[in-house]
């Protein structure tokens, strides 16, 4: 694991953009993966300019996001689509060469997983895959128990998970289930960045980091990645 202390939520934001701009001009057929949440919001200012910017060429890369709660789509907002749609795939002057978003409100949630690991198996393994980290160690919707070996699942939600998502939703919606990449897929990509910042993340990235690797911290996962970087601001990296 590569531990990048950054100076303050910017300069997470802008090393890892660097990070992961560096690995798309490389591979520019790439497949990534950005996650929605709070945290990666100055990453995908930061890409956003780039890629306008001429800083970087997406034309032949190819988009997928992270997660879903089930029961909503990209039009409603709260939902990890909405997120990507408004502060990345709207803002692009250029397009991906494909791009596949979750969509949590199908009606045949087996189908939309499947279509999710199509994408995955023709376009990927995922270049580099972006991550932020719940407070219970969850990537993406890989909660606790979950295999490591698994490919794109529909999860029931943890506690922890229903408590937090009422910062996006508070009474108005309560979901139960979750779909998400699998920790197999997530773990193929060449390259992980995670990004972490503020001091109510340091307890569950001591744990991600330094404790023993279990999938009652699914996170621990990543210690066994060849390549993977986590980018946090001093007050993540307290512990
Ligand atoms: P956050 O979510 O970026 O809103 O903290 C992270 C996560 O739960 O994966």
């Amino acid at each position: 694991m590569n531990i990048v202390i950054c100076d303050n939520y910017e300069d997470m934001s802008k090393k890892a953009c660097d990070l992961l701009v560096s690995c798309l001009q490389e591979n520019p057929n790439g497949l990534i993966s950005l996650p929605g949440g709070d945290t990666p919001l100055g990453l995908f200012r930061e890409f956003t300019a780039a890629v306008n910017s001429g800083n970087v060429d997406i034309s032949a890369a190819n988009y997928v996001s992270l997660d879903e709660w089930v029961g909503l789509g990209i039009d409603d907002e709260g939902s990890c689509g909405h997120f990507n749609k408004v502060n990345l795939l709207d803002k692009l002057e250029k397009p991906f060469a494909n791009t596949y978003v979750i969509n949590g409100a199908a009606e045949d949630t087996t189908n939309e997983k499947d279509k999710l690991n199509s994408f995955i198996d023709v376009h990927g393994p995922l270049c580099v895959s972006v991550l932020g980290i719940g407070l219970n160690g969850h990537l993406g919707f890989n909660e606790e128990g979950v295999c490591f070996d698994s490919e794109g699942h529909i999860t029931a939600l943890a506690e922890t998970t229903r408590r937090v998502m009422r910062k996006y939703f508070g009474d108005n919606f309560n979901p139960e289930y979750g779909i998400t990449q699998g920790l197999g897929q997530i773990m193929k990509a060449n390259t992980i960045i995670l990004l972490a910042n503020g001091a109510h993340k340091a307890e569950i990235l001591r744990k991600a980091i330094s404790g023993p690797v279990t999938n009652e911290v699914p996170a621990t996962v990543l210690q066994n990645h060849p390549n993977a970087y986590i980018f946090m601001d001093k007050a993540a990296a307290g512990e």
